[in-house]
């Protein structure tokens, strides 16, 4: 997996300052969140170093990407490009990695919707993500997301996705499908 974290490191050595610190701030929560958990550290590691690199993409660029790579795009997807910055992340990223590594791949796919299939690598990276006290202000929940994925991460990326849609709702915001799908399946469950 060498060649993935240089690939990673190139990609993101000329992101902005802001950038760079949310993703190393995503690295560091991920890897104590790992070691609570005992899950995989280097799978970890790169997909919390990776799981932004499209964030900065243009987004005709990341349609035109998802197109390419024959993902499916949704209409939310068409009118939120940015939305497919996991999926066309995760893309790019399996593309440099040899051999191909399911873990990372579908931790950066959904780091931005969740999906009740992920492992305990994805959801950490999932949470991770949402835990950067740069985002405080969007999630001031976070001591309490942060104890409760501190305990059991599926209760966590619960707790988050029906605090998301809720305000994504009361902002008059669109919420995608895949986001209510993985809220239903952990809330059953
Ligand atoms: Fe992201
Ligand atoms: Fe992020």
């Amino acid at each position: 997996m060498d060649s993935l974290e240089h690939f990673i490191d190139e990609a993101i050595s000329d992101f902005p300052n802001g950038m760079k610190s949310h993703i190393h701030t995503v690295v560091d929560i991920a890897l104590e969140l790992s070691e609570i958990h005992g899950a995989n550290t280097n799978e970890v590691y790169l997909s919390a170093k990776g799981h932004d690199i499209c964030r900065l993409t243009p987004p005709e660029k990341l349609l035109e990407l998802a197109y390419d790579f024959d993902l499916p795009v949704c209409d939310i997807e068409i009118e939120i490009p940015m939305l497919l910055h996991g999926p066309v992340g995760a893309k790019i990223l399996s593309q440099h990695m040899e051999p191909f590594n399911e873990s990372i791949y579908e931790a950066v796919f959904w780091h931005t919707t969740g999906n009740y299939e992920l492992n305990d690598v994805g959801k950490i990276v999932f949470l991770a993500d949402k835990l950067d006290p740069v985002k405080n202000t969007r999630y001031p929940y976070q001591r309490l997301l942060h104890d409760l994925a501190s305990k059991n991460l599926g209760n966590a990326m619960k707790e988050f996705l029906d605090r998301e849609i809720i305000s994504l709702v009361n902002q008059g915001k669109l919420v995608h499908p895949q986001m209510l799908t993985s809220r239903n399946l952990f809330s059953k469950n």
